[in-house]
């Protein structure tokens, strides 16, 4: 392979694996979210407007007291996941 088809590989591979994997996360991330956190409330409850929460530090708390009554055994890094899908979803704090 001459050096211009290498470099033009490199970079189509450098660009779709990134997005292809940010498609897969938010997939498992919904997923996650829909099996454990529809026990006892739905999607009402995260409303900007009617918050108490007042930025992502509140929101990643809350997410990880529910996710323990909700019996989920999320990782920390699934639990800062869901957070942030909310975030972007629901409150946008900056
Ligand atoms: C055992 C019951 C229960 C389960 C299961 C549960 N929650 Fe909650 N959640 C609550 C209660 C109660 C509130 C407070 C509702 C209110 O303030 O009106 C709440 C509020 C929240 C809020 C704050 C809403 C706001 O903006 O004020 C977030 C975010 C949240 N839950 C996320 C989750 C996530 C993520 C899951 C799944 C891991 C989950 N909850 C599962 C009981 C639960």
């Amino acid at each position: 392979m001459n050096i211009r088809l290498t470099l033009i590989a490199l970079l189509f591979t450098a660009t779709a694996i990134p997005t292809a994997l940010f498609a897969a996360d938010i997939q498992q991330v919904q997923k996650l979210h829909k099996a454990h956190c529809f026990q006892c409330h739905g999607n009402e409850v995260y409303n900007p407007k009617k918050t108490k929460l007042s930025d992502q530090m509140a929101l990643l708390k809350r997410v990880t007291g529910c996710s323990r009554a909700a019996g989920a055994d999320w990782t920390a890094a699934e639990i800062k996941a869901v957070a942030d899908y909310l975030n972007q979803t629901y409150y946008q704090f900056p």
